[in-house]
């Protein structure tokens, strides 16, 4: 049982944080105790802010010496809570919103070292204005921040080529449960030297150490961008799409994504300036975005040429490819902001899931019609990373139904799609981890020598368990 936050070990931190380092009013701490969705209400005693490494340190050895829990907390953009306290205010949350400073960036060995609490968008406009790029890019990038892009390995839209967050982590800056501190910050492509700690810490969500700082792998910067929204029939013409630009130039495909009808529809009627930029509404669609950083290298023409014979072969009824900056930036905006339409449509029950990429027609015909038969009138809304097998499985409530008694059979909802996620050799959670949503889901299906191995490495990084309790490993 971790111990209650006492007035003593508050006062001390204040000594070192100052005042605003340290927030305890109800009124200011309240936004830290909620998700951006408000599915997840948490109570806590006090926000913790501090300004740098050392301060961190500092909270974390503090808070172990008085056997006080602690939740770290970037953006808060967590699909699956996991940056949540729990209601019995016995845990502190540590914000890194004040680190945010870009430390240095490299031109030469095309490396960024960057603060925890510098947003994801902020980092990628750095890197753009040293000319370069981080090609990590989700939907909540401007909110997201660095620390928990890392600790959640966050994948979104460019997976397909560049790979997770942790595919861009040379170097990491970690404070650990006993308040000492791992600075391998190191700018090293290569490093064969023991353990590669880094990669333990990307993706444990908080619950082994908490990342303070990062050096990231930058890609060159892109001369040239072609963005197209292609009207699709079916699911399996998504696919079909996806292997015809993919054999065309594997290297240049940086995003294919696939939207239903029914996601489109909730983007067009919530979201201010959202406009299809089609003939008609179609019944799938799919995004597929180029790049390559040599100027002169086509891509117009080779989009072109590949939709033309997809359009014959029939895998697209329709496409738009964007003509400037500003369309491919509205075109994007419809897909990115399926997440907020979801959300003013009524109460949704996420299923982030992964299958193979050759099973993605299968597992959204398969889980869509296991949704509907489970509650009757209920949407599904599948959208997300096609080219890398990751599909947003959710399920929109039906309108008539109270929000409350649908988001009660969440559980249920999850196992119908994962009872079809499990056939297709799939996972049950691709890109938005465990958090405090599925603890359970992971002893079930990461349970044996597996699980073993994770209670064993958590129970050397932090054997009081003082680290984001609750979260990733389920109790026992
Ligand atoms: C996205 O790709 O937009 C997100 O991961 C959002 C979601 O699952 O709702
Ligand atoms: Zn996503």
């Amino acid at each position: 049982m971790t111990a209650q936050v006492g007035a003593e070990l508050l006062a001390g931190l204040r000594e070192v944080l100052g005042p605003g380092g340290v927030l305890t009013d109800p009124a200011d701490t309240a936004p830290y105790a909620t998700d951006w969705r408000r599915l997840y209400q948490g109570r806590t005693a006090a926000v913790l802010r501090p300004a740098n490494t050392r301060e961190v340190a500092f909270c974390v050895a503090s808070c172990a010496a008085s056997g006080v829990a602690i939740v770290p907390q970037g953006g808060n953009t967590s699909m699956v809570g996991g940056a949540v306290p729990s209601e019995d205010g016995r845990q502190v949350v540590l914000s890194l919103s004040r680190m945010r400073r870009v430390r240095a960036i490299d031109p030469v060995d095309m490396t960024m070292e960057a603060e925890a609490g510098l947003t994801l968008k902020e980092a990628q406009d750095a890197a753009d204005a040293a000319g370069a790029k981080l090609p990590l890019s989700i939907s909540s990038e401007g909110t997201a921040t660095i620390g928990g892009v890392l600790a959640t390995n966050a994948g979104g839209n460019n997976t397909v080529r560049y790979g997770n967050a942790r595919d861009m982590v040379l170097g990491l800056e970690v404070v650990l449960a006993d308040g000492q501190v791992i600075n391998a910050l190191r700018r090293l492509h290569k490093d064969n030297t023991g353990y590669c700690l880094r990669q333990l810490f990307v993706g444990s969500e908080g619950t082994l150490g908490i990342i303070t700082a990062a050096v990231l792998k930058l890609r060159p910067r892109l001369a040239e961008v072609e963005l197209a929204l292609c009207a699709v029939p079916d699911e399996a013409s998504a696919l079909t799409l996806f292997s015809r630009v993919r054999g065309q130039d594997a290297g240049a495909l940086q995003a294919f994504e696939y939207m239903s009808a029914t996601g489109m529809d909730f983007v067009l009627r919530h979201i201010p300036g959202a406009v299809l930029p089609l003939a008609a509404p179609a019944p799938h669609y799919a995004l597929v975005e180029l790049g390559s950083p040599r100027a002169g290298a086509g891509l117009r023409a080779a989009l072109e040429s590949v939709l033309a014979e997809a359009l014959e072969a029939g895998e697209i009824t329709d496409a738009v490819i964007a003509e400037s900056g500003a369309q491919r930036a509205a075109i994007w905006k419809l897909r990115e902001e399926h997440a907020e339409a979801q959300k003013r449509e009524g109460a949704s029950v996420k299923n982030d899931v992964s299958v193979p990429v050759s099973r993605v027609p299968e597992l959204i015909v398969r889980a869509s019609a296991a949704c509907r038969a489970l509650i009757p009138g209920a949407r599904p809304v599948a959208f997300g990373h096609m080219g890398d097998g990751n599909i947003h499985m959710n399920l929109q409530q039906p309108p008539d139904m109270d929000p409350t008694a649908f988001l009660a059979r969440g559980h249920e909802v999850m196992e119908a799609v994962n009872e079809v996620v499990r056939d297709l050799d799939g996972s049950f959670s691709a890109e938005h981890g465990v958090g405090r949503l599925k603890p359970d889901m992971l002893a079930e299906w990461r349970g044996g020598a597996e699980l073993d191995v994770m209670r064993r490495i958590k129970a050397a990084l932090d054997p009081a368990g003082l680290l984001n309790p609750g979260k990733v490993l389920p109790p026992g």
